[in-house]
Parts: C-alpha cells; structure tokens; sequence
C-alpha cells in the first residue's frame, strides 16, 4: 500500500503532445508517461491531455470513451473547428485525447512546421476548452514544450475570467532546440490572439516572427526543465538558441527537475523482451547470458569477452553523432562490438549502415524503432555512449545505469547530473565521461572503460552493481514537482 502522504491534493493537468504507451518520438513521451504516474501516487489528481492522432494503436483507441463535443471559435476570420474528447482511465491517470481529424490524421504526430503550427496551436486552444467543456479545474495546468507553450498565454488572454483562468500554469522545457517560429500573421491567424502578445518581450521574435515557446515562457507562472545544469546552460548564448536573454530575464521563475525513468517499465527482474531476467545478485552471469543471445539476435560474432558498446539514440546533430562516426573505425580491434539502434537524419543512418558493412559481425546498425530490441540492447550491451552535443536530461543513460550497463557520456545537460564519472584511486562513480566536445576526448573516455574493463574487471563490476543500485526512479523528482505545484497554489 501506498504510504500516507501529508501534503495536500493537488489536482493538475498535463498538456503535451506525445504519451508512451499511445504515441512516442523520444524522452518526452516517457515523461508524460511517467510522470503523471509518479504523481497520482504521491497524492495528486492528474489527467493528461493528448491529441488523439490516428497513428495511435486501435488497442488503446478501441478502449477509449466518449466524453463530448463542442465546436470552438479558432482563426481571426472566425473559422470554427470540432472539438472532440475520447477518456482512457488508466492506473489511476485519466487521458483525455483531443479529437480532431483535419489535424491529427497523418501517419506522424510531427510532419512538417506548415501543419504543425496550426496543429499545436489548435490543441492548445482546445486543451483549454476541454477542461471547461468537463467542468474540471485544476489547481495546476503542466505544459510541455513548444507544441503545448501557447496554453498559457490563451490562458492570460481569451480564457481569463472563465473558470479555467484560475489555474496556475508551469511550462517544461524538455528541448529548447524546438520553438515553434512562424510568421506572425500566420500564428495571429490560427490563434486569434490579441495584437499585444505579440510584442518583443512576449511571442515576437526578431522582426517578422512569431515564438510560440518564447511567448509560453513569459506568460507561464513557472518555469522547468530537465535537469539542474541545462537550466543554467540554456541561460548562456552557447545553448540558448537565441532564448537566453529571455531566460535570463525570466531566470527568477526557472529552475532544473531532473527526469527519472519508470521502474515498473524498466525491470530487469521483470523484463518480458529480455533472454533472461536478472538483479543486481546475480547480473554479472546473467548479463552475459543477455549479451550471448544479443550478439546472436543481431548476427554479431558470438563471444562472451568482446566489450559491446550500444547506442540507442534519435540519429539527429543534438546525440553526438559525428564524433561516434569519427572514432568508430579506431574502436575496431577484434574486441570491441557497436550496436547501434535509432532512426533520424539520413547522413547518420547511411554513415551507420556503411560501418555496418564494412565490419560484418562486429558493427550493428539497426535503422528502425523498436522498444523490444532497445530492451534487450540496454540488458545486453557493457556500455552505453551518450556523447551528445547538447542534452536537457537524456533518459538512456539512465535506463542504461538501472539495466547494469556502464555509461559514457558527455558532460553536458542532464548526462553531467546523472552520471558522476569513475574515479580510479577512489573506486566510486557511475561511468565515464568527457567535457569538450571532441572526438579524441571520447575515443579516450572509451578507452578508459575498456581499460577497465579488460585489466580490472572486480572493479568493473562493482560499478555494474552501484549503477544497478542508483535510485533513477520519479519518486525524488516527482516530489519537487509536487512541491513546486504547492508553492503556486498554497
Ligand atoms: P530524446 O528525448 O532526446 O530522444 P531521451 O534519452 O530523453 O532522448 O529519450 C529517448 C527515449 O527513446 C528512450 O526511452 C530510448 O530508449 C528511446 N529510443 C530512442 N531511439 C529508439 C529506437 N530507435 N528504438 C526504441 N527506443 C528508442
Ligand atoms: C528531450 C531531451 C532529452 C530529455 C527528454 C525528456 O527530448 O532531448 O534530453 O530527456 O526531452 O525530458
């Protein structure tokens, strides 16, 4: 039984545009997920509003239920759109899809900027209303990136004085790199929204445009991101992407929550995708088990003492790629495995398929997205490179830590919170990491596991069962976000 948790109910909704089980890209839709999770067992009341697009799997769609319709005013030219909201009710969490087809009826929940701006600024609008349609208020409305950021401003302008307008509004930050920039014309016309919104210290940017993000983060009442030290880096001019002066002046209201993962989801005791099951008494063989039937899976040499390093990674500029393509040919010494599993920019996943090619049983490229085989990676692999160009939190890593396997990071963001690089003389810390950008800089943090690996395994397999042992779970951060919702609603 859940313990007694003294702090008082809070009811919050959460905005977003992607949710694992029903629709996911990336660690945004693990959080959405997660999170509210979390949530509802440290005494808050949460639904998730969702588009209901049509990729969504009919398993989940067939169990939705009907809650309503409306019709709802959007455009500056008075054009009206349907409003529907289908219910799922699910482990305490009540999920609310945003029903609409002429939005939310391609194959992807992102396609192209031309369909998404109005897309989002739709569902926004509609969130808002939905939870006026169900009479439902909450104390605290959560919203997540760009595609969620303009809740708070329709929330200080159109919907001020109806009952939502009482509700607080936070605004995560999970990827700066995404605003949400189109022209102003086209946003004053898919959103209606007053003239004086889009002045220099709200939505404007630069001359002509419209920043659906920077318009969020002024109006929101709070704002988060991912982890402690992104926080701080997206205040300099480096990883700002042009915000940083906006965060800087709104640095008052932002502050870092890193992201845990769900551990009922990632149970390497429980992992049904997984050869064998395993725990931290008896990882060491089983792990080796799980890299046997892994090597075998992806047709790689079979041998328990190679050193099998995975990448599971959306293949974009952000992840670090073109330093793992500059070193990967120097990793190749008769010892050493690459899996690899991502899809993203075609440069990566050619570059990818070439190595693959010219290291037949030792190179793995698996160009597709597949969470069975991410599982089995994650429980097979000795370690996890993380070497991004930027990360606000990063969740591989920390799957990764929970499933035993070392990670090797860069120290940026997220990855440099999470993961407390080796020490040698002191025989502590979680994996190994490097802090400038640079190829050499990671062929040695690479090196330096595998010397670890190979020359001092005791060692190495303390750090397995200290990364098997770190808490990665929601409940710490769960807790800030409860608290944070206190604060704005004592
Ligand atoms: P980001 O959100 O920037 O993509 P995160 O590390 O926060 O990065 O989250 C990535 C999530 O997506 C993790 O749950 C990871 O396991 C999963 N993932 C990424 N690529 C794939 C893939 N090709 N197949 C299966 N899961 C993937
Ligand atoms: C983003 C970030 C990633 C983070 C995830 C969830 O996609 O790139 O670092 O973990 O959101 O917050």
């Amino acid at each position: 039984m859940a313990d007694f948790d003294p702090r008082p109910r809070r009811s919050v909704a959460f905005i977003g545009s992607e949710c694992y089980p029903f629709v996911k890209t990336g660690g945004l839709g693990d959080v959405m997920y997660a999170l509210p999770r979390a949530l509802a067992r440290q005494n808050c009341d949460v639904k998730v509003i969702l588009p209901r697009y049509r990729c969504i799997p009919w398993k989940y769609q067939e169990k939705m239920i009907y809650r309503g319709e409306f019709h709802m005013d959007l455009c500056q030219d008075g054009r009206s759109f349907y409003v529907g909201i289908m219910e799922y009710v699910w482990d305490g969490v009540v999920y609310d899809f945003i029903d609409n087809e002429e939005f939310f009826s391609s194959g992807n929940p992102y396609t192209n900027l031309v369909d998404d701006i109005p897309k989002f600024c739709f569902f926004s609008k509609a969130a808002l209303a939905a939870l006026n349609y169900m009479n439902w208020v909450p104390d605290v409305i959560h919203c997540h990136d760009w595609q969620a950021a303009l809740v708070p401003v329709f929330l200080r302008t159109m919907f001020a004085g109806t009952p939502v307008g009482d509700a607080k509004t936070v605004l995560t930050i999970h990827n700066l790199r995404f605003q949400g920039v189109y022209n102003i014309p086209t946003i004053q016309y898919w959103t209606n929204l007053p003239d004086y919104v889009f002045n220099k210290d709200a939505l404007k940017q630069g001359y002509e445009d419209a920043n659906m993000l920077k318009g969020g983060l002024d109006y929101a009442d709070r704002i988060t991101t991912v982890s402690h030290t992104y926080a701080g880096e997206i205040q300099t001019p480096f990883y700002g992407e042009n915000l940083d002066a906006h965060l800087r002046y709104h640095s008052g209201k932002l502050r870092g929550i890193v992201n845990g993962i769900d551990c009922d989801i990632w149970n390497t005791w429980t992992d049904g995708r997984l050869a064998v099951q395993y725990d931290i008494t008896n990882v060491l063989d089983r792990k080796r088990q799980n890299k046997r039937a892994l090597q075998q899976e992806l047709g790689l040499w079979q041998d328990d003492h190679v050193f099998v390093i995975g990448l599971i990674s959306r293949l974009t500029d952000q992840k670090g790629l073109d330093l793992v393509n500059a070193i990967l040919p120097e990793l190749m010494d008769g010892h050493t495995q690459v899996v690899v599993l991502g899809t993203g920019d075609e440069h990566y996943e050619n570059a990818f398929r070439y190595y693959e090619d010219a290291y037949r049983g030792s190179v793995c490229s698996n160009i597709m997205y597949d969470e069975g085989r991410a599982h089995r990676i994650y429980a097979g692999a000795d370690a996890l490179l993380v070497p991004s160009l930027f990360e606000p939190c990063g969740l591989t890593q920390l799957i990764a830590m929970r499933y035993g396997t070392v990670p090797i990071v860069r120290e940026t963001g997220g990855l440099k919170d999470t993961v407390q690089p080796y020490n040698h003389y002191t025989n502590d810390g979680n994996g190994f990491t490097f802090d400038r950008y640079d190829a050499g800089l990671l062929l040695d943090a690479v090196n330096r596991a595998k010397t670890l690996y190979f020359t001092n395994r005791w060692c190495w397999d303390e750090m397995v069962q200290r990364d098997m042992d770190k808490d990665v779970s929601w409940d710490q951060s769960a807790s800030q976000y409860r608290d944070l919702y206190l604060e704005l609603k004592p």
